[in-house]
């Protein structure tokens, strides 16, 4: 049975990492899993994602910065996540669509339904069955960053601190907008404990 799970949530959530351990769990239960991100994923689409992320690009339109998301999701979505789902495999994504309508739509200002809008061309309708929402107070995840030299610090991690509040209202709404659709997770809790409520959240679905 396939399922398709997304990860997300604001910087230093500690999403990417409990994303790893539910991989190797599911795994070694005999799941058939793929772990992918976005934006990337595929040659292409990672080839799309250094273009968005290089910090040299500071006069990046906000539309262009929306529809290079959209373009990248687009061939990540043909060319892996689909033909997996067809295969009866579990997608655990990390970021999709909602981070687009959360960072791009609310943060950046263009609007959730415009940026859903443009979105709709790239992802034909499609949803994910499951996404994940781990919640945490912006500070605590930028200073869980700079704790971490492991992680580099891309020009998204460099915004105002009230953006990052913006990017956290905006899930929230989207939580209030697809409720079905969304777990939240409280992502100050030890890796531990994240872990396995993410856990639970995805068993129960399949
Ligand atoms: P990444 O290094 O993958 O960060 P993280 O570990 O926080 O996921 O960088 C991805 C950045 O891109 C992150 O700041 C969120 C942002 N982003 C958007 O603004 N819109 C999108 O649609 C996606 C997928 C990511």
């Amino acid at each position: 049975m396939s399922l398709f799970v997304t990860f997300e949530g604001g910087e230093g959530s500690g999403k990417s990492s409990v994303l790893k351990i539910l991989n190797q769990r599911l795994i070694d239960e005999g799941y058939p899993v793929v772990l992918t991100r976005e934006p990337g994923g595929t040659p292409i689409a990672e080839q799309i994602r250094n273009v968005i992320l290089d910090k040299a690009n500071t006069d990046m339109d906000p539309w262009t910065e929306a529809l290079l998301y959209a373009a990248s999701r687009r061939q990540h979505l043909v060319e892996k996540i689909i033909p997996a789902l067809n295969e009866g495999k579990i997608v655990l994504c990390d970021r999709f669509l909602d981070s687009s309508l959360a960072y791009q739509g609310g943060a950046r200002g263009l609007g959730i339904d415009k940026v859903l809008a443009a979105n709709m061309f790239a992802t034909e309708g499609r949803f994910p069955d499951l996404t994940l929402f781990f919640d945490l107070d912006p500070e605590t995840g930028l200073d869980r960053i700079s704790a971490n030299s492991a992680r580099e610090v891309n020009r998204l991690d460099l915004e105002k601190m009230e953006f990052h509040q913006k990017v956290r209202a905006s899930f929230k709404q989207l939580v209030e907008q697809y409720g079905d659709r969304f777990v939240v997770i409280d992502a100050s809790k030890s890796k531990e404990e994240v872990a396995e409520e993410a856990y639970r959240a995805i068993k129960s679905r399949l």
